[in-house]
């Protein structure tokens, strides 16, 4: 066994430094950097948001659990809206909104954004909405949604959003969990050309979910659905009796709960994961306005995420609105009606900053880059990629094809329980190399140690902790504060264990290598699936690879790569050998895939991310452990009719 906790095979030797002009306008320069970290957090929190009343201490850090900005007041909404009004902005566009059907477009100021989310605020007082009552969303990517996140925040009402790809289950489960009171949904949402009927699986969910007293139903399809009397209510045409046209924000704790996110964990139970209101919005503002260098009077923002992730709420509505910018908002998958659709809204509305998922630069890449050209993208000043490793080739794809070779990219790492970006570069500052999400953000202490908790020195690898409190961190799993410590807090005693790979190059830069439980050990040799994927995506003919272990009695395990390849091209055996010479090439004999199999798909979550536990199962010829999560459950059967079909080599 190698004394290092985590092998480092590849290198990637492209610097590309921050443009001169770029660095010489951005709102972050290299010193701040320098600023002691109380200090930057103070400054942070009086600057991005306004309080009601100011907080009379920055932080209480009671392991595992800290607390910030205690003492102060505040509402996320008046943040994001009524404070950008009175500031004499109402009329700048907050969302930009493109429907999946074309040609439906709409845009909205904050002052108008501001009327609706009053108007809703008031509708759900009426369902019986108040501070601390608890409210489900399952909706679409319309702009009801962020109206009702804020409505929520408005009223002091936890909320927590579920992505509207989720089954009934997956949504009585998450209400149940939480005591939701009452669930915001739609008749039917658009997706790829067809409807998606939010409404009947929210029906169904609400059978299993006998907490929900009310629904508040947005009109979308205009289709037909079943409205249960007595429950069930049309925003549209819901009448507020003597409307009062106000509703007053309701001055929050700065601790106090602003929303739930669920996310899966190694159980099948999913992880209430807390975010509360002062902290959170300073993070999710602060990170957005440094890492994405908003200038929010002139820049035409798109984080091409969906809502329903953490992603879409610290960077599509919570960190943005409080910033002021104006957003695009987008309900629809990329390739609807064309896969050139993501690029004339980019040439439509000017988009200047684009952040995206490498899941979704890798489909781009897979389509080819005449669908990028046939639009305008001069637009366009920054790039930003979030979810996952993004293999060097598909970081200077992105770079070449929609950057026109000019423009930063900025890697992020960040997670649902990190709240706001962590690890990043800063793009007037940092020199940027391709797979490498390069520094932590100022005032957040991120370090890579080895499997005793020691830091690991230049060029090793080994797990990424944090071991310093930071604003946007979770305050905990709700309900469950077992599993919250054992899951983060009792790997590494006193230090925050995210779950990730990393490695530290000769700079200090972080390099991250995906989940530790997808690190493979092949004769004694512990590798990263990223570095493996990211050698055959570097090959000219590879789209896409996943990468996993299967247990090899010789080796211990051997390396199983699912390829799928550009252009629907099917793959051959001269192609399998090119590919495993490849690796070899690129890495080292020691990460040649055992076996290769071809395959048009990979299988993902809903949010993009490859499951590479199902990859094992069809690796290790297991029955498959749970597809719910999956987005298209008919892709691993087809994978696993292909492993069997493919010859095992060596
Ligand atoms: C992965 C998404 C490498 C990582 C915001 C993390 C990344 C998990 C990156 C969290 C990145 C996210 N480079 N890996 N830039 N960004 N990840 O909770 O494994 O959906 O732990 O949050 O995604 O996923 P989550």
């Amino acid at each position: 066994m190698s004394d290092k906790a985590i092998e480092t095979l590849l290198a990637e030797d492209r610097r590309y430094p921050a443009p001169e002009d770029f660095a010489a306008q951005a709102n972050a320069k290299s010193d701040i950097y320098d600023i002691p970290f109380e200090e930057f957090w103070e400054r942070e929190g009086r600057e991005r948001v306004t309080w009601f009343e100011p907080f009379t201490s920055l932080l209480e850090w009671e392991l595992p659990y800290a607390k910030w900005y205690l003492g102060g007041k505040i509402n996320v909404s008046y943040n994001c809206l009524d404070r950008h009004v009175e500031a004499g902005l109402g009329e700048r566009v907050a969302y930009l909104w493109e429907g999946e059907p074309e040609g439906e477009r709409s845009s909205l100021t904050y002052a108008e954004l501001l009327a609706q989310v009053v108007r809703m605020a008031n509708v759900l007082k009426e369902l019986g909405v108040g501070k601390g009552t608890r409210v489900a969303i399952y909706l679409g990517m319309v702009t009801e949604l962020p109206i009702a996140m804020l409505a929520c925040t408005r009223l002091g009402a936890p909320n927590t959003v579920v992505f509207g790809g989720f089954s009934a289950d997956s949504l009585a489960d998450r209400s149940n969990d939480m005591g939701c009171e009452v669930l915001i949904t739609q008749d039917e949402a658009w997706r790829r050309g067809s409807t998606v009927p939010l409404k009947l699986t929210a029906d169904e969910a609400m059978a299993a979910a006998p907490g929900i007293r009310a629904c508040l139903v947005v009109e979308r399809t205009g289709n037909e659905v079943p409205m249960q009397a007595g429950r069930d209510h049309w925003l549209h045409n819901f009448e507020v009796p003597d409307d009062p046209a106000t509703c007053p924000p309701e001055p929050m704790d700065a601790e106090d709960l602003l929303f739930l996110m669920y996310t899966s964990g190694t159980t099948a139970k999913p992880k209430g994961i807390a975010h509360t209101t002062g902290g959170y919005l300073v993070g999710a503002a602060t990170t957005h306005r440094y890492v994405f260098d908003l200038k929010p009077e002139t820049d035409v923002y798109w984080c091409a995420a969906d809502i329903g992730w953490i992603t879409g709420h610290s960077y599509i509505v919570y960190g943005p609105l409080c910033n002021g910018a104006t957003s695009v908002m987008y309900e629809g998958t990329p390739d609807f009606p064309d896969k050139d659709r993501w690029w004339e809204i980019v040439e439509r509305y000017g988009v200047t900053i684009l952040y995206t998922a490498p899941t979704a630069i890798r489909a781009h890449m897979k389509w080819g880059p005449e669908f990028a050209e046939q639009h305008d993208l001069s637009s366009l000043r920054l790039l930003g990629s979030v979810g996952e490793p993004i293999n060097p080739e598909a970081w200077v794809w992105y770079r070449e094809h929609i950057g026109g070779d000019r423009l930063p990219v900025v890697d992020t790492w960040w997670q649902t329980e990190t709240g706001m970006i962590l690890i990043t570069p800063l793009p007037g500052v940092t020199t940027l190399k391709p797979g490498s999400a390069t520094r932590p953000f100022p005032g957040v202490d991120a370090a890579v140690v080895d499997d005793q908790g020691e830091e690991v020195g230049p060029g090793g690898g080994g797990y990424l902790v944090l071991r310093r409190p930071w604003p946007a961190m979770t305050r905990g799993i709700f309900g469950d504060d077992e599993r919250y410590r054992t899951t983060y807090w009792e790997r590494f005693p006193g230090m925050y264990f995210a779950g990730d790979g990393a490695r530290i190059d000769e700079d200090g830069d972080f390099w991250l290598l995906g989940r530790v439980d997808d690190v493979m050990n092949v004769s004694g040799h512990r590798i990263s699936t990223i570095e493996v994927e990211s050698a055959l995506v570097d090959h000219t003919s590879v789209a896409e690879a996943a990468v996993c272990g299967r247990a090899d009695q010789l080796t211990g395990q051997a390396i199983v790569a699912f390829v799928t390849l550009k252009g629907g091209q099917e793959g051959s055996v001269e192609m399998l050998e090119e590919l495993r010479d490849h690796v070899a090439m690129k890495i080292g004999p020691i990460a040649k895939p055992a076996n290769i199999v071809f395959t048009p798909e990979l299988p993902k979550t809903r949010s993009g991310k490859i499951m590479r536990r199902l990859l094992r199962d069809v690796a290790e010829d297991r029955p498959l452990g749970d597809t719910t999560t999956l987005a298209d459950p008919a892709v691993v059967a087809e994978i696993a009719d292909r492993a069997v079909a493919q010859p095992a080599e060596d």
